[in-house]
């Protein structure tokens, strides 16, 4: 292993930016030569691909987004695109790729590597949905941005004695809704790994409102439906008007957190040991707060399960 590469793709998230600062400083710390592939995958193919040095990751740790820009490609998909990236690679002498994103770019640093190609997943996104991790380099910077939405909501929703359904990011994963509701001290939170019962909502909500509570805030995550949607169930439940905030893509920006950078610090760096250890086609990720390294197909073989410990204690604390 002499020359590594170092992609971003899929959405981005915050934190990103110091793990392609850790890949490349642990490389050149090891003597190799590093090379970021700009725009994702898409980049790949294209061969926009320039050489790091020690400076080109100045003063980034702290960036939210990606200095290597980011692409979501159907094209890297098909086996074609897969053989254009691969391409790209030899004519640039690189022996071995990071891929930074979520599950989508894992399935892509998969098929290039039994394409012959060593490819080690870290895993960069908001959701924390993939298997194998506890934390995904992302969730936690945009967990505190939801926070602090909610914070904020929270203010003005007291003043006025009103309702708020909160609708946040995850696609089809709860986490961020779960762990914000709990945080926020949300009266209930509609996730996707749970039915949930919409009398049982608005029971719930009559009865903080005849204790006189002034503020209601409902967390949803997109993966259920639409904040619109619960607004008007729980307005037919409850009979009280209710406000609708989506948080959208102020989630995924923002500068990374204290947790995020330094997560991203250790799995870049971990991924970079893979490489020159020859351990090609494997994900780092964290867990009991240990770097572990597993197989990318115990990625797909299961299924990212959310903390249903953490839904039962939100519910006993906003009972
Ligand atoms: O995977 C990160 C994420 O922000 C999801 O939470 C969301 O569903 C999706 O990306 C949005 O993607 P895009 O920015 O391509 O619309």
């Amino acid at each position: 292993m002499k020359k590594i590469g170092v992609l971003t793709s899929g959405g981005d998230s915050p934190g990103m930016n110091a793990a392609i600062r850790a890949v490349v400083r642990k490389a050149i710390y090891h003597n190799l030569e590093v090379y970021g592939v700009y725009g994702g995958y898409l980049g790949l193919i294209n061969g926009n691909i320039k050489k790091l040095e020690l400076g080109s990751v100045g003063d980034i740790i702290h960036r939210g987004g990606t200095m290597l820009y980011s692409a979501r490609c159907e094209e890297f998909k098909t086996k074609e695109g897969q053989l254009k990236g691969v391409e790209q690679l030899k004519k640039h002498g690189i022996d071995g790729l990071v891929v930074i994103g979520g599950d989508g770019s894992y399935r892509g640093a998969k098929a290039l590597t039994e394409l012959g190609f060593p490819c080690v997943g870290v895993p960069g996104t908001i959701d924390n949905d993939i298997p194998g991790t506890e934390h995904t380099i992302g969730f936690d910077t945009a967990l505190n941005t939801v926070i602090d939405a909610i914070d904020k909501i929270r203010d003005t929703a007291s003043s006025h004695e009103r309702t708020f359904v909160v609708e946040v990011m995850g696609r089809n994963a709860g986490d961020i809704a779960l762990w914000a509701g709990l945080a926020g001290g949300a009266e209930a939170i509609v996730i996707p790994e749970e039915n949930y019962d919409i009398n049982e909502i608005a029971d719930r909500l009559k009865r903080s409102h005849e204790r006189g509570k002034r503020h209601s805030i409902i967390i949803v995550a997109e993966g259920v439906c639409r904040g619109e949607e619960l607004s008007k169930q729980i307005t037919e439940a409850t009979g009280f008007a209710t406000w609708v905030t989506v948080l959208g893509h102020v989630q995924r920006g923002g500068s990374p957190s204290a947790f995020d950078r330094v997560l991203a610090s250790r799995l870049g760096a971990r991924a970079v040991e893979l490489l020159i250890e020859g351990k090609g086609g494997r994900a780092v990720g964290i867990r009991k707060n240990q770097v572990v390294d597993y197989d990318f197909d115990e990625v797909f073989s299961n299924e990212h399960t959310l903390d249903l410990e953490l839904c039962k204690l939100s519910k006993e604390l906003s009972i």
